[in-house]
């Protein structure tokens, strides 16, 4: 049995920022932090904007924060009652994360004797606008109340401040408003507008009074409470931005007035249909382990979070919707990680995420054209337009304050292939051509393009080479050759081939639309010549292993442990110029291991596992990505009971709390959704085994000793499909086309 709540009592304040991410809530178009009513920036509260970004300055462009409608402390006899300030007797959060609803319960003594205050709060996964929350108070004795709730405009940014004015207003002699608190915040940047609006209910008499103080626009709820008497705060609160619709102060308000003629109940209860709806596809059950099973789903609740269902034009941020970390910005890790599970559970998300893709090519083109390349080179970390925003300097230099040179924006070639890659996987597991029709073939001819430019070879013949890149390990930087980089370069220019020859003599339209704009007997022989002719490191005759790059085999070979000991600061940058890491062995995360993953059917299994065994134990692990490929691989050894520690690192990467927080001084935490993709990858078509035989879904299980068996649905080819895998059995049962 799963038990959908997570819970942490008593209060620790070293926690808050772990807690936002562990405790968040979202539906995709905003994520709640798990803070507390009435914590303010300083405990990292962030009403997390998707595909909304705003720079000032030099500093990093990044997401917005709306202000915070959520707000809401109280006084009992004049004195406030509120965390961190003052200490509880009692406190407890929770998350039912089967239907994405936070609640709070905390106790203090005062003059009142015991304050209890339980408070709960979900964002609407009906109406993606809506935030709603209920927050109970009742005293031991007789009391003068003063509940404080508005919308608090003090918003918590990395590289802010990212408004250059609010305009707040309320109801009282605004009858178009209900009585309702409204702000609008105007940004830096392009002067988009962010508009918050919130009303309130409440079944007992108050005094209102409406103050705007410190930035908030507030009002003052004035009672008398009678002993042990429960007092609810209804609240609705919704949240536009001019990007959504010209109209968006007026939505806000509506919708406001709509959540609360309809009611908490009502809006709840919608809130519980929706998610039960999704968990109907996308639950996995797991025999035999039941904390594996939790942390599966908890890493499959994040991603529901984040998944754009209110667009077709947006994908997901690195860190999800927890903040600013990353700067908001798409990296490959939807595609390589995140997208296997919209594409098993839900293929118009996974289709949304490539439709960004299609529609910010031409942003790729003209980073492609600014290094003075043809094609479509993608940018590392992708905010709108396709816009690249990753600085030169990524990491600071702990010793000398100043920022270090990174290439990753320059020389993470391999980003293209990804695109490539999951394009190509959405077209095998959906069964249809429609997304190449929609410009997934143009991409793909752009993305072999860009590498076709970038082919090198030696006056005196030879295979062509990929020079100066850096592989998905990241601590070594601006290398030749790297396995991972030169083989999906290879699997794009496969793929347009594929698509110039085969998929368009299908498609006339397509076929008609890409003589149109292409010089097919040109881009084929080519793509062809690049296909054969690209080095791929093989693995050494006597080893088995493949080379990273040229020349690593020739670099100081040392433990892990043994480097650490060379650290002079705990936050130093591993990688760069004088990196620990940058001279040895040591990776950052999976490389050739996640290369032999994508195309194990090219190996032998005895070359899958020394290249597991060699690459291991010199990986730091020090991305999130990397656990998840180091079981996946391991299951295709046949060793399950070998996977499931990388596995569960991966499931419980945002319940442990214990991600990496720090890249140099740079605060990289949040949530890990490439993670969660990656647990849900290594569940799926790790260990159950999951994969495509001549069209066919086939399993093929590989469960743990502890496990007994696995069940879950998935779709294929339009169709739903329910799998249950056993250690003895596999049955694949066709369900039809979903409703
Ligand atoms: O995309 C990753 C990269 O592989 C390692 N550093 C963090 C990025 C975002 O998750």
């Amino acid at each position: 049995m799963i038990n959908w709540r997570i819970e942490e009592e008593g209060f620790d304040q070293e926690r808050i920022s772990s807690h936002g991410n562990k405790f968040l809530v979202g539906n995709g178009y905003l994520g709640l932090r798990g803070t507390l009513p009435e914590y303010e920036k300083e405990e990292y509260v962030a009403v997390n904007l998707a595909g909304i970004y705003d720079q000032v300055g030099e500093g990093w462009r990044e997401p917005l924060n709306a202000p915070n409608g959520l707000y809401t402390f109280v006084e009992v006899n004049n004195v406030e009652y509120r965390l961190p300030e003052v200490e509880p007797d009692t406190h407890k959060i929770s998350l039912d994360y089967r239907h994405g609803i936070f609640e709070r319960s905390t106790t203090w003594m005062t003059t009142a004797g015991i304050l209890g205050i339980n408070a709960q709060r979900f964002a609407s996964m009906r109406d993606k606008h809506l935030i709603c929350m209920s927050y109970t108070l009742c005293v031991e004795q007789d009391a003068q109340i003063v509940l404080s709730t508005g919308i608090d405009t003090r918003v918590w940014d990395i590289n802010g401040p990212h408004y250059d004015e609010f305009m707040l207003e309320s109801g009282t002699g605004n009858h178009g408003m209900h009585d309702m608190l409204q702000v609008i915040g105007i940004t830096h940047e392009s002067k988009d507008q962010v508009c918050v609006c919130e009303g309130i209910y409440t079944d007992f008499p108050v005094n209102q009074e409406i103050t705007e103080v410190d930035q908030i626009l507030l009002r003052k709820l004035f009672f008398t409470a009678k002993a042990g008497a429960q007092y609810q705060l209804l609240k609705y609160i919704s949240v536009y931005t001019s990007k959504d619709d010209t109209d968006f102060a007026n939505l806000g308000i509506e919708l406001v007035y709509k959540a609360k003629q309809a009611g908490y109940e009502s809006e709840l209860k919608a809130q519980i249909e929706q998610w039960e709806k999704l968990w109907s596809i996308s639950e996995v059950i797991i025999d035999g382990d039941d904390e594996a099973m939790e942390a599966l789903n908890y890493s499959l609740y994040h991603l529901h979070c984040i998944a754009p269902r209110h667009t077709d034009q947006l994908s997901i941020a690195a860190r999800g919707l927890s903040g600013q970390t990353y700067k908001g910005a798409v990296f490959w890790d939807t595609e390589m990680f995140m997208l296997d599970f919209f594409l098993l559970t839900e293929p118009t998300v996974a289709k949304t995420l490539l439709k960004y893709r299609i529609d910010t090519l031409e942003g790729a083109k003209k980073k492609a054209k600014n290094y003075g390349y043809q094609g479509a080179f993608y940018a590392w970390e992708s905010q709108e337009g396709g816009y690249d925003a990753c600085s030169d300097y990524n990491v600071t230099d702990v010793f000398t304050g100043r920022q270090m040179r990174t290439y990753f924006k320059d020389k993470q070639i391999h980003i293209s292939a990804a695109i490539a890659y999951g394009i190509m996987r959405y077209v095998n597991y959906t069964g249809s051509n429609e997304l190449l029709a929609e410009g997934g073939a143009e991409v793909i001819i752009e993305c072999a393009r860009f590498y076709h430019d970038l082919l090198l070879q030696k006056v005196s013949g030879g295979p062509y080479e990929l020079h100066d890149v850096i592989g998905p390990d990241e601590y070594h930087e601006r290398v030749n050759n790297n396995a991972y980089t030169n083989r999906m370069a290879k699997f794009t220019f496969e793929s347009a081939i594929l698509i110039l020859t085969d998929v368009s003599h299908k498609d006339s339209r397509l076929e008609e639309s890409l003589k149109g704009s292409y010089d097919i007997n040109q881009l084929l022989a080519e793509f062809t010549d690049a296909a054969r002719t690209l080095y791929v490191p093989e693995p050494k005759e006597s080893s088995g292993i493949i080379e990273q790059f040229d020349g690593y085999f020739g670099l100081e070979d040392i433990s892990i442990e043994s480097l650490k000991e060379r650290l002079l600061h705990e936050k130093e940058y591993w990688g760069g110029a004088y990196g620990i890491a940058t001279h040895t062995k040591v990776i950052k995360q999976a490389d050739v291991v996640t290369m032999l993953n994508l195309f194990s059917q090219d190996y032998d299994e005895e070359i899958l596992l020394q290249n597991w065994k060699y690459y291991e134990p010199r990986t730091e692990h020090g991305s999130s990505l990397s656990a998840c490929m180091y079981a996946i691989l391991a299951c295709k050894c046949h060793m399950p009971d070998q996977a499931y520690p990388f596995f569960m690192k991966s499931a419980l990467s945002d319940i442990s709390g214990k991600g990496k927080e720090w890249a140099g001084l740079i605060y990289i935490g949040g949530t890990h959704p490439a993670s969660s993709g990656g647990a849900y990858m290594t569940a799926i078509e790790g260990f159950a085994g999951i994969h495509q035989e001549h069209g066919q879904l086939k399993a093929m299980p590989c469960l743990p000793s502890t496990w007994n068996g696995m069940s879950f649905h998935i779709m294929y080819h339009g169709e739903l499909y329910h799998v249950k895998v056993t250690k003895e059995d596999t049955q694949i049962t066709n369900l039809g086309t979903p409703k």
